[in-house]
């Protein structure tokens, strides 16, 4: 099977420039969306085909669409940055690309070559470039691609047909409060994922399940919440939407990956910074009863968490149902403040990109 090419049917009413401005400047997190998206349809026999740029709007689904049952979905997030140079260049999107496609094996999906999914972004980007925000600022463009069953019938098997889709939104900070520590939730009555379960998978139902220990969290006024493997319930694994990393020193410590933590992007290319930076950079085993007593004994000096749309956050106050505890003074500590301007200095192009990572378009 051949792998297609991009069909472009641009917008006749693209938003006007001053209405677009406007949302780059207060941008939020994907509340506003470019003029475009990339739509290309996978059907058993067939493979991957129709591929087409076109005017961002709804979809039109059978009410008996596999995914609106049995939430057979994937989905990835990567940023674009504008570059001193003026031009655009995205962090990393081939690392989205295999994982996109592991992802897909996990749910029993059609795997989306990589090449037509990097294809997918030069598209789009290429078209909606204006909506890359400035250079210097917090604001990126927060590309969303996704893909989800669109078989109709109510059988229970995989799909034999697939929409994947490419959509983007400016981006500001994720958390309303900028980047000040986070108060996180630990949570010890519900878990994220289970041994062989779909954890390391970038899938909806993953969030789903997350959202009501999110709201306990809310409840018990926290921001975030930080999850606990599910057989032992001592060790502390990630949080719903970000990879976590404690700093005892110079030493960094990030959960080893078991299978049931998402593979993020940002806590590897962290792993490489820090190192960059002298620090150690390790994966190990961090409990929760280690957490509270290395963070009340002083040995612990920053914890911090990471993602593609958190970048790097630290964390303040730790609440759990027997108590909670604070770490630093509501500013973010040095080694988070540090490699959090290095990655995105990188970002941004204004360091070298030693390793490789950007991709220009
Ligand atoms: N863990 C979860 C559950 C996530 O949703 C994300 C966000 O994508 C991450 C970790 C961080 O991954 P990445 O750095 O690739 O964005
Ligand atoms: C990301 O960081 O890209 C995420 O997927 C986090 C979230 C908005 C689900």
């Amino acid at each position: 099977m051949t792998t297609p090419t991009i069909e472009l049917k641009p917008s006749a009413h693209p938003l006007p420039a001053a209405q677009r401005e406007a949302a780059m400047a207060n941008p939020g997190f994907g509340r506003h969306f470019t003029d475009h998206m990339v739509t290309i349809r996978w059907t058993e026999g067939r493979g991957w085909h129709d591929a087409q740029l076109v005017p961002y709007g709804p979809l039109s689904l059978d009410p008996s669409t596999h995914v609106l049952h049995y939430g057979q979905e994937i989905f990835e997030g990567l940023k674009a940055y504008r570059q001193p140079d003026g031009s655009v260049a995205l962090f990393r999107p081939e690392a989205n690309a295999r994982r996109f496609r592991n992802s897909a094996r996990r749910m029993a999906m059609a795997e989306l070559p990589e090449e037509l999914f990097l294809a997918s972004l030069d598209a789009l980007l290429s078209q909606d470039a204006a909506w890359v925000p400035p250079h210097g600022g917090e604001e990126s463009l927060y590309l969303r691609p996704f893909m989800f069953a669109t078989e109709t019938g109510l059988g229970v098997h995989p799909a034999n047909e697939y929409l994947y889709m490419l959509i983007a939104s400016p981006s500001g900070a994720y958390f309303a409060g900028g980047v000040k520590p986070v108060t996180i939730w630990v949570s010890e009555d519900h878990v994220r994922a289970v041994p062989g379960g779909t954890g390391d998978a970038k899938t909806g139902g993953n969030y789903a399940a997350s959202l009501l220990p999110q709201a306990e969290a809310a409840a018990h006024g926290c921001d975030q919440v930080v999850y606990l493997d599910a057989v032992t319930r001592t060790k502390v694994e990630e949080s719903g939407s970000m990879n976590i990393a404690f700093v005892y020193g110079d030493r960094i410590v990030t959960p080893a990956l078991t299978g049931s933590i998402l593979e993020g992007i940002t806590r590897d290319s962290l792993l490489q910074v820090a190192r960059d930076l002298g620090y150690t950079a390790e994966e190990g085993v961090v409990t929760l009863q280690q957490w509270r007593e290395d963070a009340a004994s002083g040995a612990l000096t920053e914890v911090f968490a990471c993602g593609t749309a958190a970048v790097v956050t630290p964390i303040g106050t730790v609440r759990t149902k027997s108590g909670e505890w604070t770490h630093g003074d509501g500013t973010p500590g040095t080694v988070t403040a540090r490699l959090r301007e290095a990655l995105l200095s990188l970002q941004r192009g204004v360091t070298e990109d030693a390793h490789g990572w950007m991709r220009r378009i």
